[in-house]
């Protein structure tokens, strides 16, 4: 992510390098598959997932095949080591460092406007929910993209087991805070913790996804384990990682980045090649691991799905 009160510190690895460079970068690493990257002072090599995770033993989960990318998978080997997760760093070389987020014991509070608030471990609630894999387009505001394998279940599952009362509308999810773990929640000028919101109508769409695995294992840390939203025709941004509480309520939540940068970064951020950030087009995107140059789609393809959510709403910024 980028925003407008530039500190060198704040820029994407993107802006802060010169683009040849930085490419040729994203070649080397994307021709080392499988291997140990350098990163940092130290060598890093790539987990797969936490060893000592309860939930391996329930992956590889069935496809569900009615989800179809248009291209391929991006490699593992890509996305496991190019990640937006802020708590960990302002640049995309967190992976090693997100390994020290503890992710047992993990529960998720279910509060606000329901019927059966509770606080469920993370391992029951992966008991509970009927787990499928779902292969997603994954469309970063900053225009470069990914094809992923996520691993997961239907947010509208979670909902039915929160049971909205009738003037909940809204979704507001939180990421963990933990600053001894996460270095970047010491940086004050951030409003930690992380939270993004949601419609009820676009939280059960069925295309949101609660994501708890990847390539067939368990979510690695990089990624947001244990548990984070996919919204494939949004940006990035709207997928928030490692989810401690889902409060569901009548007042519109004000998300991470629309509180840093809300002429840039808004609530429903959908993706359209014809409405331009304020300072570059999203016309077309770069697709990670091959470099290729391709044309954004409006939400990201996922038109069909989604457009119904947005027909009436003439007067709200549905495009950043
Ligand atoms: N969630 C949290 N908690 N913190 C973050 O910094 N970054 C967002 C989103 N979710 C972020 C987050 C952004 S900008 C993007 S593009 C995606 O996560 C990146 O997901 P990926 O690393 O799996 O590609």
């Amino acid at each position: 992510m980028n925003i407008i009160h530039k500190r060198s510190w704040e820029l994407p690895e993107s802006a802060a390098t010169p683009e040849d460079v930085f490419w040729n970068r994203r070649r080397f690493l994307a021709g080392m598959a499988g291997g140990s990257l350098a990163l940092g002072a130290g060598m890093f090599t790539r987990p797969a997932f936490a060893e000592d995770d309860p939930s391996a033993k329930l992956y590889p989960v069935p496809r569900n095949e009615a989800y179809t990318l248009g291209r391929d998978v991006t490699p593992e080997s890509v996305t496991s080591v190019y990640n937006n997760f802020y708590e960990f760093g302002s640049h995309k070389q967190i992976a090693r460092a997100a390994q020290a987020l503890p992710i047992r014991p993990w529960s998720v509070v279910l509060d606000g406007m329901i019927d059966n608030p509770q606080t469920i471990g993370i391992d029951d609630l992966l008991a509970k929910m009927p787990l499928e894999e779902r292969l997603y387009r994954h469309r970063c505001v900053e225009a470069w993209s990914m094809a992923v394998p996520w691993s997961g279940f239907q947010l509208s599952e979670l909902v039915k087991l929160a049971g909205p009362k009738s003037g909940a509308k809204y979704l507001r999810f939180e990421t963990f805070k933990n600053p001894d773990v996460a270095s970047g929640q010491k940086q004050s000028w951030y409003p930690w913790p992380y939270v993004e919101g949601l419609t009820m109508e676009e939280a059960t769409n069925e295309l949101t996804f609660m994501v708890t695995g990847v390539y067939g294992k368990p979510l690695a840390k990089q990624f947001g384990a244990p548990l984070r939203l996919a919204l494939p025709w949004k940006y990035g941004f709207k997928s928030i990682k490692s989810i401690v509480r889902i409060s569901f309520t009548d007042k519109r939540p004000v998300s991470f980045w629309e509180e840093i940068q809300a002429s840039e970064y808004g609530f429903w951020a959908n993706v359209n090649p014809k409405v331009p950030h304020p300072r570059w087009s999203q016309a077309s995107e770069r697709l990670l691991g091959t470099d290729e140059r391709r044309d954004t789609l409006l939400y990201n393809g996922y038109e069909e799905q989604v457009a119904y959510l947005y027909k009436d709403m003439k007067n709200e910024k549905l495009f950043m």
